[in-house]
């Protein structure tokens, strides 16, 4: 009797160490802070309750999520990752479905804009509302971006400026590559007047560094620019009153992708009720610029499971990156 119930013991203080690493405060549960998986984390199939595994960037265990793309076995991080990489990138299974996805979304996007090229040959559709975001930058997008915060800080298009401590503009580069766009800004983003600078922020500064991105090279802005009363959705009105200022932004840092973070970041700038999940993975377009989504970190501070998803997913906005780039 007392081998099975040592078993079982040893069992639960497994899975009680998991959760408990799981379910960290600080988002330090973010699997690429953990080295590789402990060997006796490697064994196969773990239950379906125990989620994916908190560690372990090279963890050969985790179940494919179904319907969803293969468990990386390995990170291979293009630039300087701020978390060092342990295992190596031929032992990656999924680097291979990263540059499939990446070829597909480069055709998707050639063909957005040659349909939006014809509609607007044809006078069914005008440059401003189609393919405006991608051409040329202006010449100073940094004082255009200055300019543009000086007009938009004293909004009162909406109830929020009511409530608001600060409005929360925007941070990062003028000349990102990659914009994050969130829904609104939180507590902390109110007062500090800065985007994602709370715990939410913080798991978002780890996940850009996972993919070898700095806070300062993106640009990093929100659907609403002041914070919703008790951190509630934003209403429609509110998004209505606000986008402007994130079009206008848009148009003058043009990214070449966007990251939309989160359920409501992502119908909101799709025009779209399709869920999150059958979102995800895939590339969507906001005017003729390429749109990708995943979970919100503040979702994945509830929800560690959800981090190796998020991992799939930066990795795929990752390759595409590098390819629109080089
Ligand atoms: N959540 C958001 O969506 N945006 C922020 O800026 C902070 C938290
Ligand atoms: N639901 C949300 O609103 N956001 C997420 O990131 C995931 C589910």
């Amino acid at each position: 009797m007392s081998a099975p119930r040592e078993d079982s013991r040893a069992a639960v203080a497994a899975e009680l160490l998991k959760w408990i690493g799981q379910h960290d405060p600080d988002g330090s549960g973010w699997f690429l802070d953990e080295g590789a998986p402990a060997v006796s984390e490697q064994v196969p199939a773990p239950p379906a309750e125990a989620a994916a595994p908190a560690a372990g960037t090279a963890a050969p265990t985790a179940p494919a999520t179904p319907g969803k793309s293969p468990e990386p076995a390995a990170p291979a991080a293009p630039a300087a990752p701020a978390t060092p990489v342990t295992a190596p990138a031929d032992d990656d299974p999924f680097a291979a479905e990263c540059a499939a996805f990446a070829d597909r979304a480069l055709k998707a996007i050639a063909d957005r804009r040659a349909e939006q090229k014809t509609m607007c040959d044809l006078g069914l559709a005008d440059a401003d509302a189609t393919g405006a975001l991608s051409g040329p930058a202006p010449d100073d997008p940094v004082a255009a971006l200055d300019a543009l915060r000086a007009e938009v800080l004293p909004c009162t298009a909406c109830g929020l400026h009511a409530t608001r401590t600060n409005t929360v503009f925007g941070a990062g580069s003028p000349r990102a590559d990659l914009m994050i766009i969130g829904e609104a800004p939180g507590r902390d983003e109110d007062l500090q007047g800065e985007p994602f600078v709370g715990r939410s922020g913080q798991l978002l500064t780890k996940i850009l560094a996972a993919i070898g991105l700095a806070r300062e090279e993106v640009y990093i802005g929100n659907i609403l620019k002041c914070r919703p009363p008790d951190n509630r959705d934003p209403l429609p009105p509110e998004v209505l009153a606000c986008e402007p200022h994130l079009r206008r932004q848009l148009a003058i840092i043009r990214p070449r992708v966007i990251c939309c973070l989160g359920r409501v970041a992502a119908q909101t700038l799709l025009r779209t009720s399709t869920s999150l999940s059958r979102m995800r993975g895939d590339v969507h377009f906001y005017q003729d610029i390429p749109v990708m989504v995943t979970y919100h970190p503040a979702y994945l501070l509830r929800n560690p499971a959800a981090k190796r998803d998020t991992w799939n997913d930066v990795r795929k906005l990752r390759a595409l990156m590098d390819k629109l780039i080089s």
